[in-house]
Order: C-alpha cells, then sequence, then structure tokens
C-alpha cells in the first residue's frame, strides 16, 4: 500500500535518531520558558534525536497520559518534570516494563522504588530556600536589626511540587531557630503573577505590618510587587518590604539590580544539556550517578554585577 511504502522510505539516518520523549510541567512561568528552551536546544535533530515534547499545563492526569502514550510509541528514553512528588509509582513502573529508561529532569518523584528511574538533573531547592533564611538573617545583622520583630509573609509554589517543598524546608530550618521572625501566613500562589497578587493583596489587606514576603519564584514576585505599589507601599531595598525570590530570570535580576527585590535565589534552568550528556554516557554503556545538581548562585545588590558566586557544581 502506499502508507507501507512511504514507511520504508524513512530516511535511513531517521533509523539513527534517538527518540525521546519530554514530559513537561507547563508554561506557568518565566523560568519554565527557559527551561523549556534548554531542553528543546539539546533535543536537536542535529545532535541525532527526535524529540516528541508534550506540555502537561500544569496536570498530573495529563502527564501520565503522556507518558503512556510515549510507552505506546516505544520512545528510547523518557525525560519527566513531574508536577508533583507523589502518584508516579504506577506510570513508571509500566515505563520500566516496557524496558524505557525515565530521566527525571527538575522536580523530583517520591516512590517506593528508586530503580524507577535512572537518573535525576535540578536543583537543590532545600540549599535554596536555606540560602533565604541565612541572607535574611545575615540583612537583618548587617542593619543591626537582629533583635526586632519580624513579620514574614510566604507566597508557595505548585502544591505537592519538589520546588515548593524544598525551598519551604530549607527557609523554614532556618526561621524556627530565631526567636523574633513570626511568619503570619504560608500561602499557595501556585508559581503564576495573577494568584501572586492576588494573595499579596489578600495579605496586606489583612496584616498591616509585613516586614518581609518571601516568594517562591519570580512570576509570583511580580504580582506581589504590583499589589504593594496598589497598596501605597514601597518593595525591596529602603522599601518598606524586604523581598525575597527565587528563579532569577532576567527581568528579575533586572529588579534587584534596581532594588526592588532585595535577593533572588537563581533557580538554574539550563538542565537540557545535562540529561542529554546523561543520555550519552547510558548509550556508550557508561555508569552514571542517581542524582546531578546544576550551578546556581544568588543575586543581591552587591554582587549582581559579578560573574562568581556560584554556589554548587554539577556533580557525579
Ligand atoms: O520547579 C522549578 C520551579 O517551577 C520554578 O521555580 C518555577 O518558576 C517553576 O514554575
Amino acid at each position: 500500500s502506499p502508507l507501507s511504502s512511504k514507511v520504508q522510505e524513512t530516511p535511513a539516518e531517521d533509523d539513527n535518531l534517538i527518540v525521546v520523549g519530554v514530559a513537561q510541567v507547563g508554561s506557568e512561568s518565566v523560568w519554565r520558558s527557559a527551561h523549556t528552551q534548554s531542553i528543546q536546544d539539546a533535543f536537536t535533530r542535529a545532535n541525532g534525536y527526535m524529540l516528541i515534547f508534550d506540555n502537561a499545563r500544569q496536570k498530573q492526569a495529563n502527564q501520565i497520559k503522556a507518558i503512556r502514550s510515549f510507552i505506546s510509541q516505544q520512545v528510547d528514553y523518557i525525560v519527566l518534570s513531574p508536577i508533583e512528588e507523589s502518584g508516579w509509582d504506577t506510570v513508571l513502573q509500566e515505563a520500566k516494563d516496557a524496558g524505557i529508561p525515565v530521566i527525571l529532569i527538575d522536580r523530583k518523584v517520591s516512590v517506593d522504588d528508586d530503580s524507577l528511574y535512572a537518573s535525576w538533573v535540578g536543583s537543590d531547592f532545600v540549599r535554596e530556600g536555606q540560602d533565604a533564611g541565612y541572607w535574611l538573617e545575615d540583612y537583618m545583622k548587617k542593619q543591626g536589626r537582629e533583635d526586632d520583630e519580624v513579620n514574614i509573609v510566604v507566597l508557595k509554589g505548585t502544591k505537592g511540587a519538589s520546588a515548593t517543598i524544598g525551598r519551604t524546608r530549607g527557609f523554614n530550618e532556618v526561621a524556627k531557630v530565631q526567636r523574633n521572625w513570626n511568619i503570619l501566613q504560608q500561602v499557595d500562589g501556585e508559581f503564576t503573577t495573577a494568584k501572586g497578587k492576588e494573595e499579596m493583596a489578600r495579605l496586606l489587606d489583612q496584616y498591616e505590618d509585613i516586614d518581609v514576603v518571601v516568594s517562591q519564584n519570580d512570576d509570583m514576585t511580580f504580582g506581589a510587587l504590583e499589589a504593594i505599589r496598589e497598596a501605597g507601599k514601597t518593595a525591596g531595598v529602603n522599601g518598606d518590604i524586604t523581598v525575597i525570590s527565587f528563579d532569577a530570570v532576567d527581568a528579575g535580576v533586572e529588579l534587584v539590580r534596581n532594588g526592588e527585590i532585595n535577593i533572588d535565589v537563581q533557580c538554574n534552568p539550563d538542565q537540557g544539556k545535562y540529561v542529554e550528556q546523561i543520555i550519552q554516557d547510558m548509550e556508550a554503556g557508561k555508569e552514571i550517578e542517581k542524582a546531578y545538581y546544576v550551578p546556581e548562585r544568588v543575586y543581591t545588590q552587591e554582587n549582581v554585577g559579578e560573574e562568581e558566586n556560584v554556589t554548587e557544581g554539577i556533580s557525579g
């Protein structure tokens, strides 16, 4: 039939392409767009790949569906950035049974059997949260305000996501040993500008005396800054409210430079090339590590022009 002859005509080099199915979280943030770009840059035809990319629009059910479709298409590798940590045992077992290695990127999964994935590449989210906490401790000291009461609100990211869990844990670890830090509320901001603004406006309405906002990504911070302005308050260096943000996308770093954000803890989105390297290593039969951390740094007004201050390199 015309169809089968067409299949036979497929250029021979296509047979050599490594087929990679990528199950991405969504396009909830500026960071996520940069992350997607880094994946698309790594898995090009010129590099020897056929990329099948799925955007789950922040729904785990869509990611599970995408993985099942990758399995039925018999891809060579599955790359998963899991929206949340739980709920992966069944579908990852299906991938394992089909003999398809799964590499996690960005966020992690919480599964009973670690052999359900080959490796993970991403950020040390707990360390990011600690960095934010230690910075605040130091900032208060430098101003001779270490004995002042500090009223803090936290805009958290997507529920159950590694980035949310890690940043919350890391910051809270530092906060709990500070006698005069009061975490007034930790609310869900879903990593989006709209929700960040809405929640911050509500918090400003509820509390007269917020000293610090810890916003777990730049998009929520952009929204929070709008809410602060609309409430007639000022943010950042010399402002009414100290602003701690995460991601350090270009627009975030720009706000550090102009002083509206005090500190932006980087979450490095450039992860595609590391996953590509893992796949090359697996193809070559080399040993791979279970976890690789991407290099990251923090941005403050003091260091924003400098290239150093990278906090951690790739390991493994
Ligand atoms: O998992 C990484 C987080 O996800 C980023 O901080 C956030 O911007 C994104 O949506």
